[in-house]
């Protein structure tokens, strides 16, 4: 079974027929109550125990029982239906439904949907206790199991048919918490879900006339790394480049910049909207006092002298210390490039520029850092410091992110 986002929150109600239908207005209510979206699909039993109205009244979206309903089919409802849901859920789930579903007949629109869908399933079966134990009704819920159904309840206790036994639905609140762990458990699996990341990387370019300009050798790679394993945390992922040659990871949404002036002024405009900022840019810290309109001419070959040209360099602001005093509550990292006394600066640095965490790596060693496919770094924070081993950029940037990740959600409450 696949697991489900928390970010994605749709969800295909299957209501089937038995008495406990009549709680499923209480279970929309209480879905869209935590933030998930409704579309209920009824069966024609369903419909003899709870109205279409009442279901489109609460769940705010049409209901849809009918696999023959020329509008909807018109474009393929029940394969849209079966894309748009997060998770199928059926609830009560009645013997006859889960028979259908063990078997993979799709005699109703409910049943199409179950059989065209990828998403997670479950259901919440619901009948008298003695079809329950049923021997078809075992070996049906075990198929499903083992085709990966999740199966919430039965509950046991008094029945509306006078029995007592196992064969109650849960109930709504019940049926909502285990969607809610189903939601969870994914979160473990990306950690970054619903977070907010903004990165920066690569170099800056600061012009000295129309075709020079001062820079360094930043190939953007590390940032890259950090914007696609972001993304594949489940972050939603902003990336502020400076020039590189390097596709934007998938998912990713990329502003280029090329100053360290326009570097500084779109990481301010996102930084509000962010939760995390990874500076991983190397933001050129000088850049010439004026640039020249016309290209620079050399002069010597006209000249006895040398004329030495002289560039008047005025510092670049530190985006990241902007950064920090502008948005005290941003979880902020950043990145040291160091070639000498390297945890010292670094150690150093962190502090200055008021970070949670500064990544440090040693560039005097030229098989890891700027250039290379590689890198080997150390984590540094107020508790501790981790180093990690040489590994691809893109394995490093998923250690930090795996390694930060606790603290970010913890920061940020989400
Ligand atoms: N940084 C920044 N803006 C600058 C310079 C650096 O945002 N103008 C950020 C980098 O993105 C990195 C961190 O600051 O996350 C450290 O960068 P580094 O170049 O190592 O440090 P500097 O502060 O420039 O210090 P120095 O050059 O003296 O080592």
């Amino acid at each position: 079974m696949q697991a489900m986002s928390k970010s994605k929150r749709h969800i295909v109600l299957g209501i089937t027929g038995g008495i406990a239908a009549y709680k499923t207005p209480d279970l929309v209510r209480k879905l869209i109550g935590s933030d998930f979206e409704v579309t209920v699909v009824l069966t024609e039993a369903a419909e003899k125990f709870v109205t279409a109205t009442t279901l489109a009244a609460v769940s705010g979206r049409s209901v849809r029982n009918d696999l023959w309903d020329p509008d909807a089919e018109q474009h393929m409802g029940h394969i849209e239906l079966a894309r748009w849901a997060d998770l199928l859920l059926i609830a009560p789930a009645s013997a006859h439904t889960i028979g259908l579903m063990a078997n993979g007949l799709c005699p109703n629109l409910l049943t199409t949907i179950y059989s065209a869908t990828t998403v997670p399933a479950a259901i919440a079966p619901a009948m008298n206790q003695q079809m329950w134990f049923n021997s078809a009704t075992q070996r049906n819920v075990e198929q499903l199991k083992t085709d990966g159904v999740l199966c919430w309840g039965p509950a046991e206790g008094d029945q509306a048919c006078g029995e007592v036994g196992p064969g109650r639905m849960l109930e709504p609140e019940q049926i909502v918490s285990e969607v809610l762990k189903l939601c969870d458990e994914s979160n473990e699996h990306k950690p970054l879900t619903g977070i907010n990341v903004l990165i920066s990387a690569g170099p800056t370019r600061e012009a000295i006339d129309p075709v020079r300009f001062i820079s360094n050798a930043s190939s953007g790679r590390q940032g890259f790394a950090l914007a696609q394993g972001a993304h594949s945390l489940g972050a939603n992922v902003t990336l502020i480049s400076g020039p590189v040659e390097l596709e934007t990871p998938e998912g990713v949404s990329r502003v280029n910049v090329i100053t360290a002036e326009e570097m500084k002024r779109n990481v301010l405009i996102h930084a509000a909207s962010n939760d995390v900022f990874f500076s991983v840019a190397a933001v050129a810290d000088y850049r010439p006092a004026s640039v020249a309109e016309q290209k620079i001419k050399k002069t010597q070959k006209f000249s006895s002298t040398l004329a030495n040209l002289k560039l008047e360099l005025i510092e670049n602001d530190d985006i990241l210390l902007c950064v920090s005093e502008a948005f005290p509550q941003l979880v902020k990292v950043g990145f040291a490039a160091e070639t000498n006394d390297v945890l010292a600066h670094a150690r150093a640095k962190r502090i200055r520029k008021n970070l949670d965490y500064i990544v440090v790596n040693d560039v005097s060693n030229p098989t890891i850092g700027f250039n290379g496919l590689d890198n080997e770094c150390t984590l540094i924070h107020a508790e501790g410091e981790k180093k990690l081993n040489k590994a691809s950029k893109e394995e490093i940037a998923r250690q930090i992110l795996l390694e930060i990740a606790p603290s970010i959600r913890q920061r940020t409450r989400k």
